[in-house]
């Protein structure tokens, strides 16, 4: 992975290394806010190998008796496997590998209507994933697969498809899977829902998925190695954060992170999440919003080039393509495209890139470029590693606490008034 800053007026930032320094300090010797829920950091180096084990197990299990594995969970509960599991598993998946069905992520009805009528033909288990083990949307999905998961294999079948990722000891999740004998993994305690990826939360149901986790874990171990040195100079991740504030101080309050591979689809709500969560509170923050090239350049493009001049751009490139085609010479050439005969899409694509970093350059888009080389479940380790240090970074340089998310709770007492749930 590598980074380029070269489209960023650095004039100023040599007055932000040093707090940029000490944030980094304040997040690895674990002395600043939010200091209880630093477990990602070292995390990949320190799995729980009992555990481990048993996520290679459940998934073989899984993959041997399930078409589908139902994975219920919301927030940091579900966005890292499916940012991961949407960028493997390819655009048009014929595999006969077991899909992930996504629910517990939104309260539509007729989603879970159309999943639950979808699954009565389907061989499927369970995987519910909720660190608190309280949250309403993931609680109704549940209650919901899990009926139809008892009516179509007894009670004591469905005991065994289903596995619960929840707290150590606490919460009504974890005493529903005590009291009914069901499977459990844990989310620890260390670690919150944004930065949960790393442990069962994703690893199981990627795992499931038939995604090479060893790898995975392997691209968050060399992470670690990258972007935890003491040195700014040689630390681009401590960078990266140190640029941000400079912008944002700049009056850029909004980030557009970029992608030209659709795969990276997930990988961007991943990352809103990581970064709004973290950084918006207090009244401050910047706004995380992303757009997939080349579709959205005839979209919010316009507004990148030529609206309120509030914005930087975070694009992420992939060095090389799985799969490419090339152009081919057409002899009538009506289309007027021979131009590009004997150019790969890969190519074509790249020039596109490049002329819209030109072209928002120009129009006062200051861009930072940042290359990865593959869609593999390793690159996106380092990747997911990278961003959760730049954000501990950068959210104790704004002066909030990166690792809670009080505001999450405002919409949740109002709708459980709404709702006339007890003791609201
Ligand atoms: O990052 C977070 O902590 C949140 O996004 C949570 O992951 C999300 O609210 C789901 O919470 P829980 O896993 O407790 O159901």
């Amino acid at each position: 992975m590598k980074i380029d800053f070269n489209n960023v007026d650095l004039s100023n930032l040599n007055s932000y290394k040093e707090k940029s320094l000490e944030a980094f300090s304040s997040l690895m010797n674990k002395d600043g806010e939010g200091n209880d829920f630093l477990g990602w950091i070292d995390r990949a180096n320190n799995l729980d190998m009992e555990e481990y084990e048993r996520i290679k197990k459940a998934s073989k299990k899984i993959q041997g008796n399930s078409d589908c594995l139902v994975t219920i969970g919301i927030g940091g509960s579900y966005l890292g496997t499916k940012a991961v599991d949407y960028a493997m598993k390819g655009y048009f998946p014929k595999s006969d590998k077991t899909e992930l069905i996504y629910a517990g992520y939104q309260i539509s009805g007729e989603y879970l209507y159309e999943l639950l009528d979808y699954l009565k033909e389907k061989e499927f288990s369970i995987n519910v994933i909720s660190k608190s083990g309280t949250t309403t949307e993931p609680a109704i999905a549940f209650r919901f697969v899990k009926e139809l998961l008892e009516e179509k294999y007894g009670k004591e079948e469905a005991k065994e498809r289903i596995f619960v990722t929840t707290d150590r000891q606490k919460g009504a999740l974890k005493d529903l899977a005590d009291k009914e004998g069901y499977e459990t993994f844990v989310v620890p305690d260390d670690i919150g829902g944004r930065f949960s990826v790393i442990s069962a939360v994703g690893l199981l149901p990627l795992c499931a998925a038939g995604i090479d986790i060893d790898k995975f874990v392997a691209g968050f171990r060399k992470g670690i190695e990258n972007f935890t040195k003491d040195s700014f100079e040689e630390n681009e991740a401590i960078q990266y954060a140190a640029i941000r504030n400079m912008l944002h101080e700049d009056g850029k309050d909004i980030e557009v992170l970029v992608n030209y591979e659709p795969k990276l689809k997930y990988v961007s709500e991943w990352w809103k999440q990581l970064f709004a969560e973290s950084e918006g509170k207090d009244g401050k923050g910047i706004f995380p919003v992303s757009v997939n090239n080349t579709t959205d350049l005839h979209s919010v493009g316009q507004m990148i080039q030529d609206g309120k001049r509030n914005l930087f751009e975070t694009v992420i490139k992939v060095q090389k393509a799985d799969k490419d085609l090339t152009i081919k010479e057409d002899s009538e050439n009506l289309d007027g495209l021979n131009y590009l005969a004997g150019r790969d899409m890969s190519f074509v694509n790249e020039k596109a890139m490049e002329g819209t970093i030109i072209a928002h350059v120009k129009g006062q888009v200051p861009n930072i470029l940042l290359t990865i080389d593959d869609v593999s479940s390793e690159s996106l380790g380092e990747l997911f590693y990278f961003f959760e240090i730049v954000v501990g970074v950068s959210g104790y340089m704004l002066g909030v606490n990166p690792f809670n998310q009080p505001g999450v709770e405002e919409y949740k007492t109002q709708m459980f008034k709404l709702l006339g749930k007890p003791g609201y």
